[in-house]
């Protein structure tokens, strides 16, 4: 065989290890049960009448959500709030590369159009992994001198991480492991699950 055969066979053996790696992409049954749907709502009721507390001597809390993986925390979380008015707001990160389970670079939508000065803002996402995502968020927001700033999570996960700031309100603590369902998604599927479900080792 001379080298451009080699070369050849080569490109087509990348080729199809490519294609086998993307039909082979996590499917449903790549995952187990974590926490159901009453455990959840049980957990978000407590999250929400704790915070629901520390708040309820302010006129009004402004939450902002982070799009799209807090969107089912955060409406439910927000329903759970019964002593203080809210004002709901959102904005759009993307933090996840295009595999699907490894952190890409950053990117922030939406926050430059906030007015959050002299609000009290509670940030809102699904989950703490690095936690680059959050600390990331906040240092912006700390930027338009907001009244006051803290974050909620649905689910943090237990891990040695560089960032030491973590969010006020969690709902579940979790090991290092990938999760799914109740707006966490795999390369945007399984958002709409209503329990979370965690990948099989
Ligand atoms: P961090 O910046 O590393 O804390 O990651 C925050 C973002 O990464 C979250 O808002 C999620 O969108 C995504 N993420 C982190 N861990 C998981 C996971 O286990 N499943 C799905 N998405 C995740
Ligand atoms: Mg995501």
């Amino acid at each position: 065989m001379n080298s451009r055969v080699i070369l050849a066979s080569l490109i087509a053996f990348q080729a199809t290890s490519y294609c086998m790696e993307d039909k082979s992409d996590l499917t449903l049954e790549d995952f187990k049960p974590l926490f159901l749907r009453e455990h959840i709502t049980a957990r978000v009721t407590g999250l929400g009448a704790r915070i629901s507390n520390d708040y309820v001597r302010h006129d009004r809390l402004t939450i902002v959500a982070i799009m799209k993986g807090a969107f089912p925390f955060a409406a439910d979380l927000m329903r759970k709030i019964e002593k203080v008015p809210v004002v709901f707001e959102y904005i759009q990160t993307s933090s996840y590369g295009q595999n699907g389970t490894e952190p890409g670079k950053l990117t922030i939508v939406g926050l430059d159009k906030l007015n959050l000065e002299g609000q009290h803002v509670l940030l809102v996402d699904d989950i703490f992994d690095t936690g680059e995502t959050i600390s990331k968020v906040l240092a912006q927001i700390r930027a338009k001198k907001p009244a006051s700033v803290r974050s909620a999570v649905l689910l943090l996960k237990n891990k040695p991480r560089s960032v030491k700031e973590v969010p006020e309100y969690v709902a579940f603590q979790i090991e290092d492991q990938f999760v799914i369902g109740n707006g966490l998604d795999y390369k945007e599927k399984f958002r709409e699950l209503p329990d979370i479900w965690v990948k099989k080792d």
